[in-house]
C-alpha cells in the first residue's frame, strides 16, 4: 500500500510573512475555509505570539475548522508555547510547532547562544508543548546549514521528549535537491529513534528550487510531510508551491507512489482567493494555476489536442478547478440566489444587514455589468468587509477629467470616521491625480511601491482589480480595489492600503 503524503499548508503563517501580504482575521478565516475544502491535512494558522491579530485569527480558525489539524508556530519558549496553546484551545485537532535555529551562524550571531544552550532550550520547549497536545512538531531552523552531528543530537533529544514531527527547514533556500535529500536521509539513518517521528520538509525558493528540494526530501530523504503555500507565497522568493507539489505527486504517481488526501478541484479557487485577498497576482505562466497553464497557442499543439488530448496535456484543467468562466448571476437574480452563491463560494456574512448591504452593491454592479462572475462576487465581498469597518477610509464618489494636451484632474469624495471629505488635484495621469487628491487631505507620507491593474474576468466589461502597495516606516501593505471603472478601482485600492497602514497591528517575525 502506498504511504500518505501529509500536506501542511502555511499560507496563513509563512505566506503572510511576505512583505505586504498581511491579512485581516476575516480574510484568514475565508482562506482557512477554502483550505479545508481543499482537504489539506494541516493548516498552520499563524504565529500566536506574533501579535494580538494573529492570536485572534488562530482562535477563530480553531473554533471554525473541523476537518484539518490546526497548528500555531511558536518559538522555543514557554510564553510563546502557552500563547499557541491558548489560541488553539477550541481546535478539534491541534498541533504546536516549535522551532529554534541550529546552524552555527544563527546560534552565534542571531541567538548568541552556545550549542548546548540551544539543545537544552529545544528539549524544554518540546517537553512543555507536550503538556498541551500530543501533536508536537519541532523545526531546526536553518537546518540545511547546520552541522550533522549537532543536528543528530538535537533531533534525537526532541524525539525522546515526544516531538511527533521533525521538520527539516531550508530556511534561506540554500539547498540543492540531491544534497538536501541526502542530508535528510543521513539524519534518518543516524538518529536511533528517527522512526518515532514523521519527517517533514520546509523549503524556501531563493534559488527557485523549493519544489525540487521538497520532492528530493520526499524521495531521497523519506519525508512524508511537505510544508507549502498556495501560489508559493512566502518570505522573500516564497515557499514551496502547494499546487505544484500536489500535481507532481498525483500526475507522476507511477514514480512517487504516494497517496494524497487533497481535493485537487479546489486548487484554482484557492489560488484565486489568496491572490485576490493579498493582491499578489499570479504570473500567467505559473505552473498549474497561471492563466496560461492550460492554454495552447501553437497550431501544432492545438491540432494535437483536438486529435487526442494527452498529446500535449499531462493534467486536465478541470481536475485542478479551472472552469470556463461561468455567468453565475445577473441583474434579475434575487437575494436568495445571491445568498446561495455566497454560501457555495464559502463566504459567510455575519448578519442579515451585511447580506443586504452586499446584495445592494451586487445590484449596483449588475446595473453596470450585465454578466456577474464568481470573481466579481469575491471582489465585491472584499469591498464590503472594508465598508463595515467604522474607523476605515471609505470611497464615496469620484469625478475625473482627462483630455489630450491637458493635465488630468480628479475630485474624490471619501469618508473617514463618519465624516465626508472632498479633495481635488491634478496629476500626470488620472491615477496620479486621484492619489494626489487623497494625499492633499491625508498626508500619509507613504511611498507607492507598486500599482497594478488586472482584468478580473474576460472582455472589456470586466471589472478592473487594482493593487496599490504602500510602504511607510518599514511596513509594506497592499490595498486592493475592484470596479468596472479602473480609476475608481484605483481610488478604492489606495484607500484600502491607507486603511492597512492605519491598523496598529505590529507583528513579530519569527525569524527576526
Ligand atoms: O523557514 C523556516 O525556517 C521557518 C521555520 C519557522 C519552520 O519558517
Ligand atoms: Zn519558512
Amino acid at each position: 500500500m502506498a504511504d500518505k503524503l501529509i500536506i501542511f499548508d502555511t499560507t496563513l503563517r509563512d505566506g503572510e510573512q511576505s512583505p505586504g501580504a498581511s491579512m485581516t482575521k476575516d480574510e484568514k478565516l475565508r482562506i482557512a475555509k477554502q483550505l479545508e475544502r481543499l482537504k489539506v491535512d494541516v493548516i498552520e494558522a499563524g504565529f500566536a505570539a506574533a501579535s494580538p491579530g494573529d492570536f485572534e485569527s488562530i482562535k477563530a480558525i480553531s473554533a471554525t475548522i473541523k476537518d484539518s489539524i490546526i497548528c500555531s508556530l511558536s518559538r522555543a519558549n514557554d510564553r510563546d508555547i502557552s500563547r499557541a496553546a491558548e489560541a488553539l484551545a477550541a481546535a478539534q485537532r491541534k498541533r504546536i510547532h516549535t522551532f529554534i535555529a541550529t546552524s552555527p551562524l544563527h546560534m552565534e550571531k542571531k541567538l548568541r547562544m552556545s550549542p548546548d544552550q540551544v539543545l537544552e532550550q529545544a528539549i524544554q520547549a518540546v517537553r512543555f508543548a507536550r503538556n498541551f497536545t500530543d501533536d508536537v512538531e519541532f523545526s531546526p531552523e536553518d537546518g540545511s546549514r547546520s552541522e550533522m552531528d549537532f543536528l543528530c543530537r538535537v533531533i534525537e533529544a526532541v524525539i525522546k521528549e515526544g516531538a511527533t514531527t521533525i521538520n527539516f527547514a531550508d530556511t534561506v533556500g540554500y539547498g540543492v535537491p540531491e544534497l538536501y535529500g541526502n542530508m535528510l536521509k543521513t539524519l534518518r539513518e543516524r538518529i536511533p529513534n528517527s522512526d518515532k517521528a514523521i519527517w517533514s520538509v520546509h523549503c524556501h525558493n531563493d534559488l527557485g528550487m523549493a519544489v525540487a528540494n521538497s520532492l528530493a526530501g520526499v524521495m531521497i530523504g523519506g519525508a512524508r510531510q511537505v510544508e507549502c503555500t498556495i501560489n508559493g507565497l512566502g518570505e522573500r522568493a516564497g515557499n514551496t508551491a502547494l499546487e505544484e507539489i500536489v500535481m507532481a505527486v498525483r500526475t507522476r504517481k507511477d514514480y512517487f507512489n504516494l497517496d494524497l488526501g487533497i481535493d485537487t478541484t479546489q486548487i484554482v479557487p484557492a489560488s484565486k482567493l489568496v491572490s485576490q485577498i493579498t493582491g499578489f497576482a499570479v504570473q500567467p505562466n505559473k505552473a498549474v494555476v497561471g492563466a496560461n497553464a492550460f492554454a495552447h497557442a501553437s497550431g501544432i499543439h492545438q491540432d494535437g489536442i483536438l486529435k487526442a488530448r494527452d498529446t500535449y496535456e499531462i493534467m486536465r484543467a478541470e481536475d485542478v478547478g479551472w472552469s470556463a468562466n461561468k455567468i453565475v448571476l445577473g441583474k434579475l437574480s434575487g437575494r436568495n440566489a445571491f445568498k446561495q452563491r455566497l454560501e457555495e463560494l464559502g463566504i459567510t456574512l455575519e448578519s442579515e444587514a451585511e447580506i443586504n448591504a452586499a446584495f445592494t452593491r451586487f445590484k449596483e454592479l449588475a446595473d453596470r455589468k450585465s454578466e456577474i462572475f464568481d470573481e466579481d462576487i469575491l471582489a465585491l465581498v472584499s469591498d464590503e468587509e472594508q465598508a463595515n469597518d467604522k474607523e476605515a477610509y471609505h470611497f464615496v464618489s469620484l469625478a475625473q477629467h482627462s483630455e489630450t494636451g491637458e493635465s488630468p484632474k480628479a475630485k474624490v469624495v471619501f469618508a473617514f470616521a463618519g465624516k465626508e471629505v472632498t479633495c481635488e488635484a491634478k496629476g500626470n495621469g488620472p491615477v496620479d491625480a486621484i492619489v494626489n487628491a487623497i494625499e492633499s487631505e491625508v498626508s500619509s507620507g507613504a511611498e507607492l511601491l507598486l500599482f497594478s491593474v488586472n482584468a478580473i474576468t474576460t472582455g472589456t466589461q470586466s471589472q478592473g482589480e487594482v493593487t496599490m502597495r504602500l510602504q511607510k516606516a518599514g511596513r509594506i501593505v497592499n490595498g486592493v480595489g475592484a470596479d468596472p471603472d479602473i480609476v475608481v478601482a484605483s481610488a478604492k485600492a489606495y484607500l484600502s492600503a491607507l486603511n492597512k497602514l492605519e491598523s496598529k497591528s505590529e507583528k513579530l517575525n519569527p525569524q527576526v
